[in-house]
């Protein structure tokens, strides 16, 4: 969460390049956003606004080569302009922007204030900036340069902070960035040309400008000027050699073309991309099929969407491989990891490779000894670089806050990879193949049409309910995680059996029901779900391959197999889509959420 960009070089119009690198990075929060940047006479300016950055203009600040900025997701302290990074000491020389939660910052802040130091806003970041002012003012400064003391300020001061933290801080007076992290990314990138380095949250940000990249480790500070970049151990202060990497990563277009939002064109990606992994010959998914048939236990692990296809990942390996493999919620996975051995595998599954509820589980199941893969879809992501093992899903950039096509090619990937395990490649194509047609079909203007009515249907409903069973319950629970996220209705999946052990409670007269029906072994129990849940008043959505006189409304899937939780998906997806249209809510950038979560 938190997008950070920095800048330091020769070229002109350094905020509106910092403002630019900002827009890249919003997806990663946007509830303010603010940049600093110094005047000539080593003061720095500020310009912060709450909400979304949209068409501002930042030409009101000085532009002296040097700039730093930030999009936030808040944590502590309240959606307000006081609140918006970046933070200032109280000489304004220093400002200082933070991704992360500094959880002792309350006894930090006392001291500070006892010496006199004033806070003007709620966060936990400012202490950070206060805290390296205060080092520096009482460090002993024998001749050393004001460079040299803002450095050893900024890894003192991060020394005594807990928690998963990242901060850029700036100092005006000697034109320097330090950065310090210890869990959430960071990025520096060195220019061939106009003396300049940048620091950002994500790669992508500084790929315009320059390939040479440093991603940085936890428990490292970086020093950016004009001269170079240097790394040290935060530690111990030792020097570090910078090791660069030249990224040859292709930049993709980030463009909803004529669409109006990036959620609807990622989800019309999908036919396109499930016929490509249908096509994969990937050497890497029968190396994935061998780890998982080799180790003694694997666990998928993920977040949110992801959560719900490894949950999916669980009934998919039983039906098609009949091997067991575990599921964890990554933020709960770390309570799990007790009887781990060096010969279990862990495997990760992310869009962004971010997620630190998601990293965070997997450092700590490998201090067990475990094996770590990545199914993930960002190239380059701190999942990426640590996993022993990986997977590119190769859903291109999604940009849409709600995730739609890293869900639907996980699920792809992990048939694929069940198949292989299964030794029987060719059927795993062949369901991938119908699923990407059937999914084709669902995107279709005339299947848009049903379901566009259908959200009109519902849009003044308050709850709706989902139900299915076997891979069908994952998607139950993220048809009704994208009813959530994009229209804010409230809507629970759950397993169809559980319905008659509480939930039928809430069914009244015209609630919403819908049903997930496949061609499968669970098709009548579900049946008989929707039927007890008419018998109580609700209206009836069922989703099948064939059409049964209990549905008030029916839409019709064709038959892929296990696959057909892809299209199933794809229908929840649209139905988001269009109720968060039908209620006026910007599917792309949903209230209170952010793409990348790096904080707990
Ligand atoms: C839902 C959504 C989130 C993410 C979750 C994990 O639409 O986007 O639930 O799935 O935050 O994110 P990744 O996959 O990037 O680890």
């Amino acid at each position: 969460m938190c997008g950070i960009f920095g800048y330091i070089g020769t070229r002109k119009n350094v905020p509106g390049l910092v403002f630019e690198g900002l827009k890249s990075l919003e997806y990663r929060g946007y509830d303010s956003w603010g940049l600093a940047a110094p005047d000539k006479n080593g003061k720095l300016r500020i310009l912060k606004n709450t909400g979304k950055i949209g068409d501002s203009r930042v030409d009101s600040l000085p532009d002296n080569g040097m700039a730093l900025g930030h999009t936030r997701w808040a944590t502590h302290g309240g959606v307000t302009m006081e609140n918006a990074h970046p933070h200032l000491d109280c000489s304004g020389r220093i400002a200082l922007i933070h991704n992360g939660i500094i959880e002792n910052y309350l006894e930090i802040k006392k001291e500070l204030v006892k010496t006199g130091h004033r806070f003007r806003s709620e966060t936990d970041t400012e202490v950070a900036v206060h805290l390296i002012e205060e080092i520096i003012s009482k460090s002993e400064k024998k001749g050393l340069s004001r460079k040299v003391l803002f450095g050893r300020a900024v890894r003192q001061a991060f020394g005594k902070f807990s928690g998963l933290n990242a901060v850029i801080a700036m100092d005006a007076e000697s034109e320097v960035f330090v950065a310090a992290k210890n869990g959430s990314p960071l990025i520096a990138g060195h220019g061939e040309s106009h003396g300049e380095n940048f620091l950002a949250s994500d790669a992508h940000a500084i790929l315009p400008y320059t390939r040479r990249l440093y991603f940085m480790e936890d428990g490292e500070i970086i020093t950016l000027d004009r001269s170079g970049i240097t790394v040290q151990n935060l530690a111990d202060g030792q020097e570090k050699p910078v090791r660069f990497q030249q990224i040859d990563w292709k930049i993709e277009k980030e463009d909803k073309g004529k669409l109006p939002h990036f959620m609807l064109k990622e989800i019309f990606d999908q036919p396109k991309i499930l016929l490509g992994i249908a096509a994969s010959t990937e050497v890497t998914l029968p190396e994935f099929a061998k780890l998982i048939d080799n180790s003694y236990g694997t666990y998928l692990v993920g977040c949110g969407t992801a959560a719900y296809a490894c949950l999916a990942g669980t009934y998919i390996f039983s039906k098609i491989a009949k091997k067991h493999v575990n599921f964890s919620v990554a933020s709960e996975f770390s309570y799990l990891i007790d009887f781990l051995t060096p010969k279990s595998l862990v495997i990760g599954l992310s869009q962004s490779g971010e997620t630190i509820d998601l990293l965070d589980s997997l450092k700590k199941a490998r201090g067990k000894g475990v094996q770590v893969g990545a199914l993930v879809n960002v190239l380059g992501s701190s999942l990426y670089r640590m996993a022993d093992h990986k997977q590119l899903l190769h859903a291109g950039t999604e940009k849409a806050v709600v995730s739609t096509k890293a869900f639907t090619s996980k699920l792809a990937y992990l048939m694929m990879i069940a198949y292989l395990l299964k030794k029987d490649g060719v059927s795993g194509r062949k369901i991938l193949e119908t699923a990407g047609r059937e999914a084709a079909r669902v995107v279709s203007s005339a299947y848009r049409k049903k379901i566009q009515s259908l959200a009109e249907n519902l849009s003044s409903a308050k709850d709706i309910y989902i139900i299915g069973r076997g891979v069908s319950y994952p998607v139950a629970l993220e048809a009704a995680l994208k009813i959530k996220e994009a229209s804010y209705v409230h809507a629970e999946g759950f397993p169809a059996g559980e319905l008659k052990h509480g939930v039928i409670a809430l069914i009244e007269k015209n609630t919403p029901c819908i049903g997930f029906l496949p061609n499968d072994e669970t098709y009548n129990d579900t049946l008989s779900g929707l039927i007890e849940m008419k018998s109580r008043g609700g209206l009836i959505i069922g989703i099948s391959n064939k059409p049964h006189e209990c549905f008030d409304i029916f839409l019709p899937v064709v038959d892929c197999g296990i696959a057909s939780a892809i299209p199933n998906t794809v229908i929840a997806q649209l139905l988001g889509y269009y109720l968060a249209i039908q209620k006026g809510i910007d599917p792309d950038k949903p209230r209170n959420l952010a793409k990348s979560v790096t904080v707990k």
